[in-house]
């Protein structure tokens, strides 16, 4: 089971107390006078998410003499998360490691489930462990997070209503963020404590991935946004075998929540989920039926290229 605090106004002395800090450029630009003296800071932003970066932590946690019983945490949103996470766990061949995430997506999604990793190339997360942090989420930081991380956020939250008809209900609602966050924390844990080493209900998880890292990579858009495109694609990839209603509704859904447009090529977007690690001898295409049930499609590289042509 994940320690996680909500609130609780306990990360301050967990950031002072540890023996290592990792935050990014952005963020240090911001909370630099609120942190520890000696906070060591990585460029921001996705492309710095690789394992260059993973040698200057580890390099940074040696000059700093930590030791393997030390205390390292991570202050930021996912890729500082998963890139300190990853370091973390192979250091000293695993150190224990805290996390206070910063972003919206950090708090709903990435900060719980001790999924870490880097990319490598144009593959994402190619390297990573499991490795489960202590979470301390303080909503106060969401304040100066810029926009279009916010929306960002939205996306995995919106991925996770797909999962559970209370939080869908909820999401008819006026948006109550503390609230939102609270639930997608509940849900996602459940799911890991069914199973933690990502073989089955995990999986569900990745919902609207498979397209959604493509689009990530091949159009710099944020991670959130991508997944929301992603599961959109997705679901009208599959429509034939999902419920009409709910098809219609999770269209318009989804729809309210995507900012951007993009224009793909499918070509592209096969050749990047073809390199999926999640991805054995065929493409798996994750979609829900319906609310709170999620299939899989595993598909050919062909097939792939024949429902996403006709899904655009
Ligand atoms: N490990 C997991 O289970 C998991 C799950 C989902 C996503 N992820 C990963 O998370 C990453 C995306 O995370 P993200 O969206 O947090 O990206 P991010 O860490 O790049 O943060 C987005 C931007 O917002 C800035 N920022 C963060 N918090 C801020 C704040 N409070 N105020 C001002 N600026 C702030 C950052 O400096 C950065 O520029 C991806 O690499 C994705 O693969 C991991």
């Amino acid at each position: 089971m994940q320690n996680i605090f909500i609130n609780s106004g306990k990360e301050t002395e967990v950031l002072f107390d540890a023996d290592f800090v990792l935050t990014d450029d952005n963020l240090f630009r911001i909370y630099g006078p609120m942190l520890p003296k000696g906070t060591v800071v990585m460029k921001s932003g996705e492309d710095n998410k690789n394992l260059r970066t993973v040698d200057f932590i580890v390099s940074q946690m040696l000059a700093k003499g930590v030791k393997r019983s030390g205390k390292v945490v991570a202050f930021g949103g996912g890729v500082v998360g998963d890139t300190l996470g990853f370091a973390a766990s192979v250091y000293m061949r695993g150190v224990k490691w805290s996390f206070v995430p910063t972003s919206l997506l950090a708090m709903a999604d990435s900060s719980i489930g001790g999924k870490t990793g880097v990319n490598v190339g144009f593959v994402k997360n190619a390297v990573g462990s499991f490795s489960m942090p202590d979470t301390y989420i303080e909503t106060k930081y969401l304040r100066t997070l810029p926009s279009r991380e916010y929306q960002s956020g939205m996306g995995e939250i919106v991925k996770t209503s797909l999962l559970n008809q209370d939080m869908y209900d909820f999401m008819q609602g006026e948006f109550d963020e503390t609230e939102a966050i609270k639930r997608c924390v509940k849900i996602k844990s459940e799911i890991v404590n069914k199973d933690f080493m990502d073989s089955g209900a995990r999986k569900a998880l990745n919902m609207g991935h498979t397209v959604g890292h493509a689009i990530e990579m091949l159009t710099g858009l944020s991670h959130g946004q991508s997944v929301l495109i992603g599961l959109r694609l997705e679901m009208l990839m599959m429509r034939d075998y999902i419920e009409h209603d709910f098809f219609y509704e999770a269209q318009q859904y989804l729809s309210s929540y995507i900012k951007h447009r993009v224009s793909l090529r499918a070509e592209d977007v096969m050749r990047i989920a073809s390199s999926d690690k999640k991805n054995g001898d065929g493409i798996s295409v994750m979609y829900a039926s319906r609310i709170g049930e999620v299939k899989e499609a595993v598909i050919t590289q062909d097939e792939f290229l024949r429902l996403f042509k006709g899904a655009l």
